[in-house]
């Protein structure tokens, strides 16, 4: 656990914008409105506020997050739209509707964000406070609802603050989210998919789209907390070459994802070597996961020796993800 912070309160003014900007941009965590829920945001392309984010949020999963620029040429750096998507953005941008879209070669969001997965959930929020933000920012700012795992999301500033205080930097308070229910998601990697109803209601999709939105198989539709269910869409990143958890020892010719200090026994053999965080530290080892597990996949090796990782604060999530990557598909 990290130590607790000073969460300061600021009316959504210029000088508050100002505040929240230079907060992001040291890698800090600041809650504003959006139209539809308020956000809990971190630099989308910094794994390590990112790692804190999910640490403030006590999730006990890596959920991806959504992406939140300030308009479509941004999105576009981000995310690649098909004919359909581009009808969507063009029909409902700004406003409380998240398209999930195969990311571009170059994106800059953090793997962590993303969850390891090659789609990315992007959205262009209206909120006068969130545009400014985002605008000033010059970023994209994932933000998933500012409230801890588990309970509702928040609508009002003293909601963020009843739930998050002393585990955020900064609170941007801009009133009441007029709409109060978070933002619609729909899939767009192939049929539009309807993920999550929410705050752009369906008929007014379909009436754009011109035909019925695809329903997702029964039971998989993203809950805020939960895993995405294996098998979906949007699985869940799985590396290709099979994990070997609880390594205490590595194989010749095995690549070995490291922790700490002190290398498992037999390292030297190990035809790679990546340590998701020399001094042991969690936040760091969560905002390299997913782009070491990739670039030890990438090297060919017959397996990946896992070392042991600390089950307390965000090695819960780490956990979690690592075991699934292992479990049999
Ligand atoms: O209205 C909203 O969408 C609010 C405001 C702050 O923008 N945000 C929000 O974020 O509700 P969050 O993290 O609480 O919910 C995001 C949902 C999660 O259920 C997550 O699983 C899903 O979006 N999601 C994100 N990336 C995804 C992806 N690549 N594929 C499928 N689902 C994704
Ligand atoms: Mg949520």
């Amino acid at each position: 656990m990290t130590a607790p912070l000073v969460t300061r309160v600021s009316r959504a003014d210029a000088a508050a914008v100002g505040d929240a900007v230079r907060c992001l941009k040291a890698g800090g965590l600041v809650a504003f409105p959006t139209e539809t829920v308020y956000g809990l945001g971190a630099n989308a392309t910094d794994g390590r506020a990112i790692a804190r984010l999910y640490e403030a949020k006590g999730r006990p999963a890596f959920n991806p997050l959504i992406a939140h620029v300030a308009d479509l040429a941004a999105a576009r750096a981000l995310a690649r739209f098909d004919a359909e998507a581009e009808i969507l953005a063009e029909a409902f941008w700004p406003g409380p509707l998240t398209l999930v879209l195969p990311k571009t070669a170059g994106c800059p969001v953090a793997e962590l964000a993303t969850a390891g997965l090659d789609s990315i959930a992007v959205r262009v929020p209206h909120h006068p406070v969130a545009q400014k933000i985002l605008a000033a920012f010059g970023r994209p700012i994932v933000a998933p609802s500012a409230n801890r795992s588990g309970h509702v999301s928040p609508t009002m500033a003293a909601h963020v603050l009843a739930d998050l205080r002393g585990r955020i930097d900064l609170i941007v308070d801009g009133g009441s989210t007029p709409v109060g229910v978070e933002s619609t998601i729909i899939a767009c990697l192939g049929e539009p998919m309807l993920l999550r109803p929410g705050g752009l209601p369906r008929d007014a999709i379909e009436r754009v789209l011109k035909r019925p939105l695809a329903e997702p198989p029964a039971g998989i539709v993203p809950e805020d907390d939960a895993p995405i269910a294996p098998g979906m869409l949007a699985s869940h990143y799985a590396p290709r070459t099979p994990l070997r958890l609880e390594a205490r020892h590595v194989a010749a010719g095995e690549a070995l994802l490291g922790f700490g200090a002190k290398l498992a026994a037999g390292n030297e053999g190990a035809a790679i070597a990546l340590n998701l965080s020399e001094r042991g530290d969690l936040i760091e080892a969560a905002a390299n996961l997913f782009s070491h597990l990739r670039a030890l996949d990438a090297a060919g090796a017959k397996t990946i020796a896992v070392m042991p990782i600390p089950h307390d604060g965000l090695g819960e999530a780490i956990n979690d993800r690592l075991a699934r990557a292992a479990a049999p598909r």
